[in-house]
């Protein structure tokens, strides 16, 4: 059985209150890290938000959805996860920010034992490591969006991690949260986004060359590959900021055309219109 029982998740935003509410309702003691009280306020409802449509659609009852509320709460400094086992790192998609983070958690945790991972899809976990000051207990532990829905984590070691990192990171994946880890080697998009940030971006190129209109293009691979849902669709649901930001990464990694993200996109994220997050992107979602 896992031996994580105290985590906190730096950064409330589409993935970290997602794996917040996982780590909640799996019964663990959770502190979400937030840069402001405003932003705070955000994420708890965010996760409340969430429950509370799991609770209309009869997934979980009412006194569970106190119970997982209970064991979370929200703080702004980064102090207050100190006595944590294990901290999840999930702020915005940019170098400089986590390396901040990982220079600063690394020295404020006080357990030998601690780990502290990275949900990032596309930055070098070895550089998290080196400035951690404990780059044998630091990895990649990557969620997928919507987290609570989605079954699949990526497990990243770096070549500092600890075999024995590795394996209590797989124990609390698959025993904790009942979820189903693949192991990744720690290159810019691991395994899945190798695959789909390459396909999103010829997608966005497609639309900006004209070819089809946005809907065609999706109903095009819903109808005609069972995709759960079309490329611009899904871009929407991810963050055309977060995918710009995966698609510079790996281009930079690997400088491969296909990664490297088409003018559209960069307009739209100069825009604002960042999907659904902030209520329009190839779609328009105010008020949904
Ligand atoms: N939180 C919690 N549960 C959610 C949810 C959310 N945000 N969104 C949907 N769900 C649940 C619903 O409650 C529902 O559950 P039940 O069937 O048990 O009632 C189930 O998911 C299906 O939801 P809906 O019926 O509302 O909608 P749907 O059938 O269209 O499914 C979807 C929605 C799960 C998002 C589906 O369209 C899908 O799987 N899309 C693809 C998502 C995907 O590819 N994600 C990976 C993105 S890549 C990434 O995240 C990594 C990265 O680094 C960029």
């Amino acid at each position: 059985m896992s031996d994580i029982e105290r985590i906190g998740v730096i950064g409330g935003g589409l993935m970290g209150s997602g794996i917040i509410e996982v780590a909640a309702r799996a019964g663990l003691d959770v502190i979400g890290i937030e840069i402001n009280a405003d932003a705070a306020k955000a994420a708890a409802e965010r996760v409340e938000g969430s429950l509370r449509r799991a609770e209309s659609r009869g997934k979980i009852d009412a006194s569970e959805v106190a119970s997982v509320l209970g064991r979370m709460r929200f703080e702004t400094d980064l102090e207050a996860l100190a006595d944590r086992d294990l901290v999840v790192e999930a702020a915005s998609e940019d170098e400089r920010t986590k390396l901040d983070i990982f220079a600063k958690v690394g020295s404020i945790l006080t357990s030998e034992d601690a780990i502290l991972v990275s949900n990032t899809s596309s930055i070098p976990i070895v550089k998290l490591g080196a400035v951690s000051g404990r780059a044998d207990r630091v990895m990649g532990v990557h969620f997928f969006n919507p987290a609570p829905v989605m079954q699949l984590v990526e497990l990243i070691p770096s070549l500092t991690t600890s075999p024995k990192t590795l394996d209590r990171m797989r124990t609390w994946v698959e025993q904790s949260l009942a979820k189903q880890p693949i192991d990744a080697t720690d290159r810019a998009g691991f395994v899945v986004n190798s695959l789909l940030v390459p396909y999103l971006l010829s997608a966005i190129r497609m639309y900006e060359a004209g070819y089809a209109s946005a809907e065609d293009i999706d109903r095009g691979m819903v109808l005609g590959c069972g995709h759960p849902m079309g490329p611009l669709a899904l871009s929407d649901l991810i963050g055309l900021d977060t995918i710009q930001a995966i698609g510079h990464s790996m281009y930079s990694e690997f400088k491969e055309p296909l990664y490297s993200p088409p003018p559209l996109l960069g307009r739209m994220v100069d825009a604002g219109l960042l999907g659904k997050k902030s209520g329009h992107g190839f779609y328009p979602y105010e008020g949904k």
